[in-house]
């Protein structure tokens, strides 16, 4: 199938291109759209046969549930049986937003987008056109980030075309999105509510609201550093050279790359995730300008960008420094670790 691109106002999108969207996704197809976040790629979350064919043009596995994403509160109403009070409060703040609550679901929604889970994921998207596709469609838009599974998450339209040109429909280009990891997920069935995954909502965020926050612990505690292990595999998130991490400082990210080139790496093969300023010593290898170390909000921003970017580079190596596990540094680093293929 060909795929229609509609270059879109992020502000406020041509009408005319939303209809056209929206009329897609009630037939069934595949619609890619910018939230806040990532690209998403949607389909009527209540039409399971829609809701497959997600799973074919990503090739993702169909025990990886997906969220839904909706437009206002009477379509959550129609997805959960009961919304917590906890909701309520967090959605004062964070409603629309980066946060993905997991709740009870009703019959209503297909086992397909839950993967046979008794709960669902919601999440109203803060995207003009990501809304505005949503309520045009008058359905629930099921969107898992527009990626090949395992790939980087989407941040531009372009990242989209480049894992899924000819598999979907067509897709909303708004330009490069603003948070660039995927948002937080939330879990209010447990108690104290769980984070699933750490994104564009911190847990520290979250716990002024809440109180206590737990984070599900996926990930090791001891990050394996320095150099790529034998037989490492691509995971979530991953371009499709290693990529490897080291402490978050700059004489720890030259050392590494020095002992990189030791093992036989010659510099022009090696790239580098660069925070700003750290790499003055450090002559032929090829950089990602990053941007500034602390400025977590550009960080994040960019990170996708830079593997992708890397990757297009040819190097066969990916070296990269972790923030710190706050703030929105946990998501960060939560996405570098899969990247690695250190994580379960
Ligand atoms: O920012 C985002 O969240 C983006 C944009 C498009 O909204 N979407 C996204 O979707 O990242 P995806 O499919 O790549 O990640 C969804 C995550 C997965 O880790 C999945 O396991 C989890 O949400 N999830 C979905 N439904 C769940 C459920 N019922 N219980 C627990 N986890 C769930
Ligand atoms: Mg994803």
């Amino acid at each position: 199938m060909e795929t229609k691109v509609w270059k879109v106002d992020p502000q406020s999108p041509d009408p005319k291109a939303i209809a056209e969207a929206a009329g897609i996704i009630r037939r069934g197809g595949l619609v890619a759209f910018p939230t806040e976040t990532v690209y998403g790629l949607g389909a009527n979350a209540l039409d399971k046969n829609a809701v497959r064919k997600i799973f074919s043009a990503k090739e993702r596995p169909a025990w990886d549930p997906l969220i839904v994403h909706i437009c206002d509160l009477s379509m959550l109403e129609q997805l959960v049986d009961e919304v917590p009070e906890q909701f309520h409060k967090l959605a004062e703040k964070f409603v629309p937003g980066p946060l993905t609550v997991v709740l009870r679901k009703k019959p209503v929604v297909p086992d397909e987008v839950t993967a046979g889970l008794p709960t669902v994921a919601v999440r109203m998207p803060n995207h003009p056109v990501a809304l505005a596709l949503i309520k045009a469609a008058g359905v629930p838009i099921a969107a898992p980030s527009a990626n090949k599974f395992g790939r980087p998450s989407p941040t531009t339209a372009e990242h989209v075309l480049q894992d899924l040109a000819g598999r979907i429909d067509g897709i909303l280009d708004a330009g490069p999105t603003h948070v660039g990891v995927e948002s937080t997920v939330l879990d209010l069935t447990k108690s104290p509510p769980t984070i699933l995954r750490p994104g564009g909502v911190s847990k520290e965020a979250l716990e002024e609201v809440l109180g206590e926050v737990e984070v599900l612990q996926k990930l090791p505690s001891e990050v394996e550093k320095g150099l790529p292990s034998p037989g490492m595999m691509p995971r979530h998130y991953a371009p499709s050279v290693p990529v490897i991490l080291t402490d978050g400082d700059a004489s720890e990210l030259v050392a590494t790359i020095d002992r990189l080139q030791r093992h036989g790496y010659s510099p022009n093969r090696i790239g580098v995730l660069a925070p700003v300023g750290w790499l003055t010593d450090i002559e032929g290898v090829v950089v990602f300008n990053w941007g500034v170390w602390g400025d977590w909000h550009e960080l994040a921003q960019r990170l996708f960008e830079g593997l992708r970017w890397l990757e297009r580079q040819k190097v066969d190596i990916i070296v990269a420094p972790l923030p710190p596990p706050s703030g929105l540094g946990l998501a960060i680093r939560d996405r570098l670790i899969k990247a690695s293929g250190k994580a379960p």
